[in-house]
Formats: structure tokens, sequence, C-alpha cells
């Protein structure tokens, strides 16, 4: 596989094409930015920490019959995926109650919500990811019906695989952000599966493990994802 120039620079990826039309590469930085880009940082060993916890995550959901782009590791910091037309749609789940939701609504931090809940953002950073629906996306041609139904299916089937795995390594999956793309007419998880994505809670202390840590100034961000890794059955090194 022969790395190409380089696609886009997004905010914590950059992305290659490669000699392959259908394979782009997906280089993992140290970059790291919160609240549409506004507070920055770079964290070290982030890109690395990030790009081996998504290649696991990955690997999880392919074997539990979750079509993902994920083609395999290229180096600590790079893997090769599959090229895909993403959709600018965000799926979110919620199992318990944090961030935007406590904020938009003055709901309890920490409510179990149940059933879990679903929402979409349009991914557009200058707008500050505006929370959508169906019939928007719909009449604007972000995604169609058809589209949108099985992202909603994919998005609820990794939570049933990841809220398990997290909580057999005595965590709680709080809440996730998931990209899509088309791939061959199929819809296909695309972008990352990692702390930076998700809220995770120590089970019993309900300390936060992800990237609240970098947004709220509490430090020990990395070590926090390292440890989420370790427990989960990650070697990093
Ligand atoms: P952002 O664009 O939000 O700043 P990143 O820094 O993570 O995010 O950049 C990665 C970009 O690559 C994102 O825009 C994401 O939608 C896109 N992307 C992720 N996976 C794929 C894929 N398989 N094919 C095409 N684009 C992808
Ligand atoms: O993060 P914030 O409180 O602003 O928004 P949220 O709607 O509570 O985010 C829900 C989940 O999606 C969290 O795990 C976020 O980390 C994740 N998310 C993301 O990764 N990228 C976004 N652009 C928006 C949310």
């Amino acid at each position: 596989m022969e790395k190409r120039d380089e696609l886009y620079a997004g905010k914590a990826k950059s992305v290659y094409r490669t000699d392959d039309p259908d394979r782009l590469i997906l280089h993992f930085r140290d970059d790291t930015s919160a609240f549409d880009g506004k507070k920055k940082e770079a964290l070290a060993r982030k890109g690395m920490v990030n790009n081996k916890f998504n290649a696991f995550i990955m690997g999880k959901l392919q074997a539990a019959g979750i079509p993902t782009h994920f083609d395999g590791l290229l180096s600590d910091t790079e893997c090769v995926v599959k090229k895909l037309d993403m959709i600018p749609v965000e799926c979110v789940v919620r199992n318990l109650a944090a961030g935007g939701l406590v904020r938009r609504l003055g709901v309890e931090e920490g409510m179990t919500l149940t059933p879990p809940t679903f929402e979409l953002f349009l991914k557009n950073d200058e707008k500050g990811d505006p929370m959508i629906n169906e019939s928007l996306a719909e009449t604007f041609g972000w995604a169609t019906p058809e589209q949108l139904a099985r992202m909603k299916e994919l998005t609820f089937k990794v939570n049933e695989v990841l809220k398990q795995l997290f909580l057999d390594g005595g965590m709680l999956l709080v809440d996730y952000k998931l990209e899509f793309g088309v791939f061959k007419g199929e819809i296909v998880l695309g972008d990352e599966f990692s702390p930076d994505g998700c809220r995770l809670w120590d089970e019993m202390t309900r300390e936060k493990l992800d990237k609240d840590r970098f947004r709220q100034g509490l430090g020990g961000v990395i070590e926090a994802y390292e440890e989420v890794g370790r427990r989960i059955g990650i070697a990093f090194d």
C-alpha cells in the first residue's frame, strides 16, 4: 500500500489517498480539540493510543456483524480504511444523561435513560454541529430515510456490543457518537471509536475516563484512555 497525497486534515486525524482508489490511510495525530475546535492542545501518545483503541473496537464490531471501514493497522498511528462517501450526520446514543442532554433539558447528570436515546447532529463545525432530525436530513439531502433507518439500527447494535464490553471492564458506556458513510451502496461505520468520541465512567466511582477530562481540565487524559484500554484487554506497547 503506497501512501499518496493528503486529502483532508481534520481536527484530530489526517486522511491520505493511497494507490488504491477505494482505500485511505487515517493518521491519528496527538492534536486534541473540544468545543468545535475552540479548545486545542497536543497530548503526547494520544495518536498511538486512539489508533490502537479504534483498531480493537472496530475488530470487535466487525466480529459482531457490523460493517466497518476498518481494514488494518499500518503503523502505531496509522490505519487503512475503505474510502467512504461520508454522510454528514452524527448519530448519538445515550445510556446515561450527560453533556449536551443535561445542558439542553436540565435533567440530572447520571440518570439512567430507559430506553437509551438516539439523536442526530449535522456535522458542521461552523454551525456548532446543530441538532437535526430525520425530516431535516431528508429535505436537505444529507441522508435518505432508508440510510437513516440503517444508521439507527447499526448505532443501537453497536450499543449492545460495546455496553457489555465496557461493563466487563468495570465501566459504564454513558454515550457515544458514530459517523457512517457509503461504500459500494452499503452503509458502513466510518471514522473512529475511541474515548475522544464517547463518555466512559468507572462503574463504581463514576470517575470520568474519557475526553471530558480534557474538556473540563481534569488532567490525566491519556492515562485515563490507556486505563480504559487496559481494562478491555488492549496492549499499547
Ligand atoms: P473532523 O473532520 O471532525 O475534524 P477528524 O480530525 O477525525 O475529524 O478527521 C477525520 C475525517 O475523516 C472526518 O471528517 C471523517 O468524517 C473522515 N473520515 C473518517 N473515515 C472515513 C472514511 N472511511 N472515508 C472517508 N472519510 C472518512
Ligand atoms: O460533547 P457535548 O457535551 O458537547 O455533546 P453531547 O451531545 O453530549 O455528546 C454526546 C457524545 O457524542 C459524547 O460522548 C461526545 O464525546 C460525542 N460527540 C463527539 O464525539 N463529537 C461531536 N461532534 C459531538 C459529540
